[in-house]
């Protein structure tokens, strides 16, 4: 977690640090923080709260805005409460190097205690800090130049991080390195300036030239000279390949939308598209994903398919093990992977593991990888991020292209990962043959119809909004749904959870009997999925016990429905689709109606509290 920024090169560094820690908040936004280094004084500024509250102390006194290097730091707290004395950046000993860390040092305990024997004091409570007094005494005891003080000082430390570091006896310069959380080096022109970042959203306008680091790499950026990238094990020069950005500004802007979140939503027509394309020839019946083609012998003598993730990513996952068990009859096992990564799973060779990740950072997700491969099963990856750890981790993958996603809360990275898992699945129940090929077609066909269906779904946004107003002082929701839309059920409520605060579960329909039904009352709002195609009369029977205990009912329902209509208080209609595709049109309600809710409560929809977009830390 955590974001960080960094600029070295003749331009002022403030506006260039301090935007580009506004495009890092997804990443955490408890406090933050920024040094300046003027020429001859550094400032330090920090505040707990976010970007915006850092602003107006740095408003108040412009002299903490001067320089051409800065480093800056936007906070989600692990050693220490968000407050002004833990944000980042932290000060040495001697206030001569300074720090920002993205990550946790697991054994910072044992080096703090033994800094202190050495004289060190610290002023707040985190590993940071610690750190960087590591840093300053192996540099003073060393007698060596920064780089190799930060290379020795890291095959010190057990944990994860990316870090800055800046010493004002050597201005031209920074160090970074990482191991588990990412980092981004942009290059300008003729080395003249250098950006760095947790991703290359803060300097996307500046350059699109980037070095992404590798784990468990050291780049020395000076100012005019070529970046100089080591292994930080053995100090060994490696070459640093730079990569063309394909990013571009207005995709990480909200265009005329409120929030990120509301935009991302509406995105889903074309980013669901962007996801098949070239991908599918949905005319011809052929499914083409290189990642597939050339490892599908690995699929198709499968045991059986390991899908690890976290958050929406797992009911992204939880949806694909009905796709692959359905359509492909191949048997699919969900996993958390924070779960899975510690209590000790059977694996085997035969075993395929997909991981799903919106970030391809996650930290528990990564573990987990790391941790199948060491058991010789395939691995490979869905994720939204080019470039990302798990997307280069993996044996083989496919991007979901949905574009950058910014709000908190997941909306298109969790139905474009559904529309590449329904691809896979298709394509592995092609050449099994357990689906036939007309069945293949008209699936096919329909997932094309998909977009345009989203599209429609959109447009009930006033019928939501008026939904919303009803219920937005609820205290607890139930979701239900059944099969395909069980895990719509659990997203559902998740979003709801996330951006508004308000207690949500969600269930598979038939369960409510084993225990939530006690909790219907003429208070509780219950948001049942019953759409056509999935155990439709089951679902109906659920709604009539909710009905008879007096709970409010809100249904999706498939077009032209007339038994829940009856029933219902509310119902929102989704277009006719096949079975396995629904939860890429139920879902669409669920997210506009939590968007509703957490606007008229006054929620920060983008950035809600205690959440971080990426979690690169156990
Ligand atoms: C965090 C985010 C969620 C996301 C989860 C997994 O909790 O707030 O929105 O689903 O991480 O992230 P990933 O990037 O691995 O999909």
């Amino acid at each position: 977690m955590c974001g960080i920024t960094a600029y070295i090169g003749d331009r002022d560094a403030y506006p260039i640090v301090v935007n580009g820690l506004k495009r890092l908040e997804y990443r955490g936004y408890d406090s933050s923080g920024i040094m300046m280094y003027d020429g001859e004084t550094i400032h330090l500024s920090k505040t707990k709260g976010k970007v915006s509250d850092l602003e107006e102390i740095t408003e108040n006194d412009p002299k903490r805005k001067v320089g051409n290097i800065g480093i800056g730091h936007t906070r989600w707290a692990t050693h220490g409460v968000p407050n002004d004395v833990n944000s980042h950046p932290h000060f040495s000993e001697s206030e001569n190097l300074v720090i920002v860390h993205n990550g946790i040092i697991e054994n910072y305990d044992t080096i703090k205690k033994e800094l202190i024997s050495r004289g060190y004091s610290f002023r707040s409570d985190t590993d940071t800090e610690v750190l960087i007094n590591l840093i300053e005494e192996i540099k003073k005891n060393e007698g060596c130049k920064l780089g190799k003080a930060v290379q020795l000082a890291l095959t010190n430390v057990i944990g994860a991080y990316a870090i800055a570091v800046f010493d004002k006896t050597k201005p031209n310069e920074l160090i970074v390195a990482r191991l588990g959380s990412p980092i981004a080096i942009g290059v300008g022109k003729d080395n003249e300036e250098f950006f760095v970042a947790s991703d290359a959203s803060p300097f996307i306008e500046y350059t699109k030239e980037a070095i992404y680091l590798e784990d468990g790499e050291l780049a020395i950026i000076k100012k005019g000279r070529k970046i100089k990238v080591r292994k930080i094990e053995d100090d060994k020069l490696i070459d640093a390949n730079i990569q063309e950005l394909q990013m571009s500004l207005d995709q990480i802007e909200k265009g005329g939308y409120d929030h990120f979140m509301l935009k991302e939503i509406h995105e889903q027509p074309k980013a669901i598209t962007d996801t098949y394309r070239g991908r599918m020839l949905a005319d011809q019946g052929v499914i083409r994903m290189s990642g597939i083609d050339d490892n599908l012998s690995k699929f198709l003598n499968a045991n059986r398919i390991i899908i690890i993730a976290c958050g929406t990513s797992w009911h992204a996952g939880l949806v694909g093990e009905y796709l692959f068990e359905d359509l492909a009859r191949i048997p699919v096992e969900v996993e958390y992977a924070s779960e899975f990564r510690y209590r000790n799973p059977i694996i085997t060779p035969n075993d395929v593991v997909i991981a799903i990740s919106q970030s391809g950072e996650t930290a528990d997700t990564l573990a987990a990888i790391k941790l199948a491969k060491s058991k010789g099963a395939f691995v490979f990856g869905i994720c939204n991020v080019v470039g990302s750890s798990i997307a280069r981790e993996t044996h083989a993958g496919a991007y979901t292209h949905a574009g950058p996603e910014i709000g908190v809360a997941s909306t298109k990275a969790f139905t474009t990962q559904i529309t590449l898992l329904s691809l896979i699945a298709l394509k592995l129940a092609k050449e099994k043959g357990s689906l036939s090929k007309s069945a293949v077609n008209t699936y096919l066909q329909t997932l094309q119809q998909i977009p345009s269906q989203v599209e429609s779904m959109l447009s009930i946004d006033d019928k939501v909004k008026e939904i919303a107003s009803v219920y937005k002082d609820a205290k607890n929701c139930l979701y239900l749904g059944r099969g395909f839309n069980f895990p719509v059920a659990l997203e559902g409520a998740l979003k709801l959870k996330e951006i508004s605060y308000i207690h949500a579960e969600g269930y598979p329909a038939a369960e409510m009997k084993h225990g939530p039904i006690a909790l219907i009352d003429e208070n509780m709002p219950v948001f049942v999925i019953a759409t056509k195609t999935g155990h439709y009369e089951k679902v109906v029977s659920n709604i009539q016990e909710i009905k008879s205990r007096s709970g409010k009912i809100i249904a999706v329902v498939t077009e032209g429905d007339v038994t829940v209509k009856e029933i219902a208080d509310h119902v929102i209609e989704i277009p006719e689709t096949e079975e396995p595709f629904t939860p890429l049109l139920t879902t669409i309600p669920f997210q506009l109606l939590s968007y509703h809710i957490a606007v008229m409560l006054d929620k920060n929809v983008d950035q809600p509290r205690n959440l971080a977009k990426s979690v690169t830390v156990e």
